[in-house]
């Protein structure tokens, strides 16, 4: 069988929930909880609950936080493969607001001692048909080795370009058979490599030929452009359809009564390559809609990887 293997970031998260998201000055009381997340380790944990057979490669610290990670990858299934690093586990701080919204603020921590050799020994056992995802909270070089792990073994590549401020060279754009870039990390890719001003909010609006031409000029492989509630926009090169009859379509997003939103990209995405590992034959549409279907459950739930949906790809 397919599986999913993630190479990335976990993190403790430290959550507050707010009236409104704090101002500079401001001295706020809100709800405190604490539980996992990392995007990485929430894609992870994602697409097991999706269904796939999923690994998990990381650097941990020598803590609590990695017990943490421990505990809850063997509750889940979830084949772990850490390198534990002499800094702490990696911790993230995180507003959220009465509309669901947050800010956050990340702590690498360990994360950042992720080395590519390590990457590299964890990712020996990939085959042709596995989804190898990938996010930017780890040191380049490491992202860079595990999406080349990926290619030489046969199986598709994940990027999920997040979060927005890491900039990226076009090397690593290429690198990946899908990008799955929100609103806000797509203005800043297209600024960065495209030299096209477009405003994050903006994105949804922008019709749907430029908007593919937009994601013609910023890589080969295929883009998921993820847009919150307006659903999300699909663009493949001619060349590869990967199953669809169309090169671009949007994707409606579910109607959710929406209390958090964070890991919602997480949640996307790991929706997404498990839906593939475990359906090769379908349609890339078909993937995309679970995935909308998925992350608009996991709005539902306060917290990141706790609020993944059990909800497997049938
Ligand atoms: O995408 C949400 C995640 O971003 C949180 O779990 C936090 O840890 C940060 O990595």
């Amino acid at each position: 069988m397919n599986r999913v293997v993630v190479a990335g970031s976990f993190n403790v998260d430290h959550v507050w929930r707010v009236p409104a998201l704090p101002q500079a000055g401001a001295t706020l009381s809100g709800d405190y909880t604490t539980g996992p997340g990392g995007k990485g380790f929430n894609q992870a944990v994602a697409a097991r609950r999706a269904g796939a057979g999923t690994c998990f490669v990381c650097a941990l610290g020598d803590d609590l936080g990695a017990q943490l990670a421990r505990v809850l990858c063997t509750a889940d299934g979830i084949d772990l493969r850490d390198v534990v690093v002499q800094a702490p586990t990696g911790t993230a701080g995180i507003y959220v607001d009465a509309q669901g919204r947050n800010s956050i603020v990340i702590g690498a921590g360990a994360n950042a001692a992720l080395q590519p050799a390590f990457v590299a020994e964890a990712l020996a056992g990939l085959q042709p048909g596995d989804v190898l995802v990938a996010q930017l909270e780890s040191p380049l070089d490491a992202v860079a080795k595990a999406l080349d792990a990926g290619r030489a073994a046969g199986a598709t590549t994940l990027l999920n370009p997040a979060p927005a401020n890491v900039a990226i060279d076009h090397a690593m754009l290429e690198r990946a058979d899908i990008l799955t870039p929100n609103e806000t990390e797509f203005a800043a890719m297209l600024g960065r490599h495209v030299g096209a001003r477009v405003e994050a909010d903006a994105v949804s609006g922008i019709d749907q030929q430029r908007l593919h031409a937009l994601c013609r000029d910023l890589t080969h492989g295929t883009v998921v452009v993820t847009l919150g509630a307006s659903g999300c926009f699909v663009s493949h090169a001619d060349a590869n359809l990967r199953g669809d009859t169309t090169a671009c379509y949007r994707v409606p997003a579910e109607a959710a009564r929406v209390v958090d939103t964070t890991g919602a990209g997480d949640a996307f995405n790991g929706a997404l390559a498990a839906s593939m590992a475990l359906k090769p034959e379908r349609a890339f549409a078909e993937h995309v809609r679970f995935a909308g279907r998925y992350a608009s459950r996991s709005t539902e739930l306060y917290g990141a990887a706790l609020a993944m949906p059990r909800m497997p790809v049938e």
